[in-house]
């Protein structure tokens, strides 16, 4: 087992990641001060039917527990399954001591996690992540829902109490999600580290690739980067928004296919793509980027894109300011930087791209 020591200013915490790593739930639970009476386990539908029996064997008359679960999908991100699980957890008396297990991917992370970080003004939760993506969402405190104004807009930062990442999970993990996780794992690699890249570059040519000792460096050294970036800078004021990279059009694709039909990790990965091509000394790495995603099975481009309409939902990213889009782009890889571009610039740049990819 890897054990990974994530620090941020507010929280430290641990990451525990391997095979069969669940057993360390009962352990992280009766460590806590106070040891919480009762706990709340929020998963999706799907991912519940595979693994709640294993999280539940080990909360066995250690705690008393209850579950609530909705509907997978990033759709399901949402005020009403946000209120919805309040509510339940008023039901059920959760109090200032009871702790909330996220079990799934990114989305429940996500939304456990925010309702963790409001309920009764904050409780503690665990993340309990069951996807290869989650190696990046679980770990770095942002919890939230999408509005249909835009994804991720309303949230908290929330840093939970440790994360249990057990890799036998993900072998249930269908091709478009592994997809989608890599993509993350490539992104963490091209913002911080060559060998790291050259390393995938040259090991991973197919998904069946990724998986024993391959898989565990991925996760392992991916989350070693997030952990290197929001040690430094937490909140987003600074060297987090690197790890934007590839998002602002991602989310803005995401937003225009209704988070449907495309992962959100296919999305980005064409949105690194995008940004490389943005500038002169990354265009062949984008060039490179793009056959080996369509070597690796990548969902292309979605057709008859509105440019305008992903424009504008690039205006209203987190990142933007007034008429200006700040993108991420690399110099090299290891080497981000925050390039302003105006709306009507990028226009032109994204429609060009649009017809050559
Ligand atoms: N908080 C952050 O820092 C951060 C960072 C990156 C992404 N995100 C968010 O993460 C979300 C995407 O996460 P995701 O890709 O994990 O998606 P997800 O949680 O929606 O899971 C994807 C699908 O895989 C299924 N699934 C999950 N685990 C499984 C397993 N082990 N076996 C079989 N099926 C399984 C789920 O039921 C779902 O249908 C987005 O909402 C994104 O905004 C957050």
């Amino acid at each position: 087992m890897e054990q990974i020591t994530i620090k941020t200013p507010s929280k430290t915490y641990p990451v525990y990641l391997g095979e069969k790593v669940i057993p360390k739930l009962g352990e992280v639970l009766q460590s806590l001060d106070p040891a919480p009476k009762n706990v709340l386990i929020i998963t999706d539908h799907h991912v519940g039917e595979l693994y709640l029996n294993d999280i539940q064997s080990e909360l066995d008359e250690k705690v008393s527990y209850e579950t609530f679960q909705i509907e997978p999908g990033d759709s399901q991100k949402s005020f009403d399954n946000y209120y919805a699980c309040q509510s339940f957890a008023l039901e059920i008396g959760l109090d200032r001591s009871s702790v909330i297990l996220a079990l799934g991917g990114g989305m429940i992370g996500d939304i456990a996690g925010f309702v963790a970080g409001t309920y009764m003004r904050g409780i503690r939760f665990i993340q309990i992540p069951t996807t290869i993506l989650a190696h990046d969402s679980a770990v770095g405190g942002k919890t939230g829902i999408n509005h249909p104004e835009g994804k991720n807009m309303i949230g908290v930062f929330h840093q939970p109490e440790a994360v249990i990442y057990s890799t036998d999970f993900l072998s249930t993990l269908p091709e478009n999600e592994i997809r989608s996780g890599f993509a993350e794992v490539i992104k963490h690699a091209l913002i911080a580290d060559p060998s790291f890249y050259d390393y995938l570059n040259n090991n991973i040519k197919s998904l069946t690739d990724l998986k024993g000792e391959h898989l565990l460096n991925c996760l392992t050294r991916g989350i070693e980067i997030k952990n290197e970036v929001v040690s430094q800078d937490e909140r987003e004021k600074g060297i987090r928004a690197f790890l934007n990279f590839g998002h602002t059009l991602g989310h803005a694709i995401e937003g225009e296919r209704q988070y449907k039909g495309i992962t959100h990790g296919e999305a980005v990965a064409r949105g690194m793509v995008f940004a490389l091509s943005l500038n002169k000394k990354t265009v062949q790495l984008g060039n490179d980027l793009k056959s080996w995603l369509n070597d690796l099975g990548f969902a292309p481009i979605p057709k008859n894109l509105s440019v305008p309409s992903l424009i504008n939902r690039m205006k209203k990213d987190k990142k933007a300011a007034g008429g200006t889009i700040n993108m991420v782009l690399l110099e090299q890889i290891g080497q981000p930087t925050i390039t302003p571009y105006q709306a009507n610039d990028l226009e032109k740049k994204l429609t060009q791209f649009l017809e050559e990819n």
